[in-house]
């Protein structure tokens, strides 16, 4: 677990501080917080030493609070495996952005060699203003990190970029810390269900929530993977550093995959995508009748087994959902459709399938290795998953 700092500067969402240290804390991470001047104008250090339990830093000219530290920011600086600046007001960065180390959390920021990840807030306004864009701009060139503010309600009263992300993807960012052991490989993964529309209020869909599809996207982008995220409706948070690209029909996703695989190494096809489609969409809605109703469906094209076809270096897994035959129709599916894996799972099961948190899978390989992975939550089995890629991508790579 990491050594974290989370520098809390005066903007309105210091309190979103509070919510972060704890969600830290309870991951296991050993929290300090530093707090400018302006920040104590909005939350307490009382508020943060009680949740992180440890001493809260105010003032660089007070007496050592540590004994082992000579010095209270260079102490810090060296301690932090992480430095979270939560929420970054405008001042802030643009204090750090043309170097300047007035006061404890600024000096810490100039000495530390931790990367330092900021999380902007502040009315839309502000956020826009030139002066502001162009010190965020120093400071990603300069190799600072951003949690990007998203549009929102702000505490101003209006609406528009600046709320401060929220604190989940904030705390993914310690995640980022882990082994870049997928550095300079490119994914595409494909997730969630598809919508097939009957008419401009009603669709065809299936039980897919997306989760194995965004655990897969969310790990492989901590281990350092570029990773493209295309994914049909779901009610799932974008995982942090992930490209997401929305999607609504089995045909729109058809057309992104199309638009990115060339470029990929590793294609996972995850997403639950519909096999057929309406024949015709209504332009209006079809009203009732007394009688039965007869819906016509046509293909959607298959887009694994077009992967399979023209894939070149690419390794392509696929996910078999089945509820009888697992193993027979997964290793059908994985032969037909010229896959190099394919992750079979009983979506019948009680502990696997839609909409669960955990899951069974036992992956095959073309290479005709067979790895049954016991219950594993979705993060652990995408692991597991992402480490049998590797392994294969390393042998091809010889
Ligand atoms: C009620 C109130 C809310 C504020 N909210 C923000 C904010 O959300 N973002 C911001 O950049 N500045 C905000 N400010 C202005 C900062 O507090 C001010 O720029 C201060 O000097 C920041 O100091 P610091 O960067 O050292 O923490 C707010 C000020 C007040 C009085």
């Amino acid at each position: 677990m990491a050594n974290i700092i989370v520098g809390v500067t005066g903007g309105i969402a210091a309190y979103k501080a509070a919510e972060l240290v704890s969600l830290l804390g309870k991951q296991g991470h050993d929290v300090r917080c530093i707090m400018t001047e302006a920040a104590q104008q909005f939350i307490t250090p009382l508020t943060l030493q009680t949740l992180s339990g440890n001493p809260v830093y105010t003032n660089m000219f007070q007496l050592q609070q540590n004994p082992e530290w000579k010095v209270e920011h260079i102490g810090l600086a060296h301690w932090a495996d992480c430095v979270l600046i939560v929420p970054a007001t405008a001042d802030f960065l643009g204090k750090v952005a043309n170097g300047l180390a007035d006061d404890l959390l600024s000096t810490c920021v100039m000495a530390t060699e931790a990367p330092v990840y900021f999380a902007p807030a502040m009315n839309d306004k502000m956020y826009q203003n030139p002066f502001v864009q162009r010190n965020i701009q120093i400071l990603r060139e300069s190799g600072y990190g951003f949690v990007d503010p998203v549009e929102g309600n702000l505490a101003c009263g209006t609406s528009g970029k600046g709320k401060m992300a929220s604190v989940e993807q904030i705390a993914d960012v310690v995640n980022t810390l882990r082994p870049q052991d997928l550095a300079g490989m490119r994914f595409v993964i494909t997730a969630g269900p598809t919508r097939e529309s009957i008419d401009p209020v009603r669709f065809l869909t299936n039980h897919s929530s997306g989760k194995m599809g965004y655990a897969l996207a969310r790990q492989a982008a901590y281990r350092g993977a570029d990773v493209v995220l295309i994914s049909g409706p779901t009610h799932l948070a974008v995982p942090f550093g992930v490209t997401m690209i929305p999607v609504t029909s089995a045909q729109q996703m058809f057309e992104a995959v199309q638009a990115h695989f060339q470029d990929a190494d590793v294609i996972i096809k995850s997403a639950a995508v519909a096999d057929y489609r309406p024949k015709t969409v209504a332009a209006q809605k079809i009203k009732k009748t007394d009688g039965d109703m007869v819906l016509e469906l046509e293909r959607n094209a298959d887009i694994l087994a077009w992967l399979g076809e023209h894939k070149t270096t690419q390794l392509l897994v696929g996910f078999a959902a089945e509820t009888n035959d697992v193993a027979e129709n997964a290793l059908g599916k994985l032969a037909r459709k010229h896959l190099d894996f394919i992750a079979a799972n009983d979506v019948s099961a009680a502990h696997s399938g839609f909409g669960k948190d955990t899951n069974q899978v036992t992956l095959y390989g073309a290479d005709g290795s067979t790895v049954a992975l016991p219950i594993l939550s979705k993060d652990e089995t995408a692991n597991r998953i992402l480490d049998k890629i590797l392994e294969k991508r390393k042998e091809q790579i010889i």
